[in-house]
């Protein structure tokens, strides 16, 4: 089942499995640099079916730390072309990249250096969110975003968009998880607007629906996903009804896939990881919501990818740190070999 074709838009993956994107904190003015090319050359030639390139911020004030990818500039969209254009000449498979503003997750040390930890002045610059609410007692209060600046947001993520499909991406997947800014939108633990972006209103998610609505009005062919909460694992936090609530109305604006994750809306939750923790969930939203879904977390063994695919609870998965630790772990068994597996190597491994 692995290696059973799917299509999304126009493009065809091979198979089910999906580079996870990872963030590297090595950009250089937000653009790739030497480290880009070795790391994501090395999963391209992994055998996975597609790859989601890592958190890429939308504006400067989005980025997560110094060192994030960006994309909001012609000389920023000119460096992921060239990168796309030797990424695609290894193996052409399609290449998404994932696009987000941290909000108050933003203006951090980079994490391989400290964990969870702001900038300290005069290094830090002050950060936006939905509400004025500290992500823990040692961040920084955010400052509350107008509708004025909210406005620019959806803008800038339309633009980054337009950018990204110029540099070749095959699509864009927009992060609405992991603590940063489309999840505080959605958390009631960080959103407490009481206006037309609060979460009291009939008509709530609209920042998420106006993304998807203004990115979709650029292109119908590309391919327009979303990494979604599907739970904060909090009892007073967002939950699997909301997540089920907010994937239906992107669906309906022209969404094709969901990735499901969870937690990070503060550092520490009651999220339990074991090996796929997460299928469950994406299996319900899956069900209710009848949109292509992905899940990630843990699912690092081929029998148990080969079981949650055949049990439809998933349609492909997002795999991380075992592509880096263990690269042709898809390709273990000799029998799975297609094209996919370097000639070269027939006989290394
Ligand atoms: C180094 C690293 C960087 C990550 N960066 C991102 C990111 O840019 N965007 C994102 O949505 N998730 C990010 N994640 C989460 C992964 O995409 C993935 O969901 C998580 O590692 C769980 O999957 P795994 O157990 O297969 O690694 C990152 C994880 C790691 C380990």
């Amino acid at each position: 089942m692995i290696f059973k074709k799917i299509k999304i838009r126009n493009k065809t993956f091979s198979n089910r499995v999906s580079v996870s994107p990872m963030c590297q904190y090595s950009a250089i003015n937000g653009k790739p640099n030497k480290w880009h090319y070795r790391h994501l050359s090395n999963l391209v030639e992994s055998g996975a079916g597609s790859l989601t390139v890592e958190s890429t911020a939308i504006s400067k004030k989005g980025r997560i730390t110094k060192k994030d990818l960006c994309i909001y500039n012609q000389n920023q969209m000119k460096s992921h072309k060239k990168l796309l254009k030797y990424l695609k000449s290894i193996r052409d498979i399609p290449i998404i990249l994932q696009l987000s503003h941290s909000g108050r997750k933003g203006s951090a040390e980079i994490p391989w250096i400290k964990k969870n930890t702001p900038l300290k002045k005069p290094y830090s610059w002050k950060t936006y969110a939905p509400s004025k609410v500290k992500r823990d007692y040692k961040w920084p209060f955010p400052k509350e975003m107008t509708n004025k600046v909210i406005k620019k947001t959806i803008k800038d993520f339309k633009n980054s968009a337009r950018l990204a499909f110029m540099a070749g991406y095959d699509g864009v997947e927009i992060h609405m998880a992991h603590g940063y800014l489309l999840h505080q939108f959605f958390s009631p633990l960080s959103n407490k607007r009481i206006d037309e972006y609060g979460l009291k209103d009939k008509l709530k998610y609209r920042i998420h629906i106006e993304i998807i609505k203004s990115i979709k009005k650029i292109s119908k062919k590309k391919i327009l996903g979303a990494r979604v909460t599907g739970t904060d694992h909090l009892s007073n936090g967002s939950n699997l009804k909301d997540c089920i609530n907010l994937v239906k109305k992107l669906k309906s604006n022209g969404l094709d896939y969901i990735c499901v994750s969870s937690g990070g809306i503060i550092p520490k939750t009651n999220m339990k990881i074991r090996e796929g923790f997460r299928v469950s969930i994406a299996s319900k939203i899956k069900k209710e919501c009848k949109i292509l879904t992905r899940t990630s977390g843990m699912i690092n063994d081929y029998k148990f990818i080969d079981k949650i695919l055949k049990q439809k609870k998933i349609d492909f998965v997002a795999i991380g740190r075992k592509f880096i630790s263990d690269k042709f772990f898809l390709f273990k068994d000799r029998k799975k070999r297609k094209n996919d597996f370097p000639k070269q190597y027939t006989y290394c491994i």
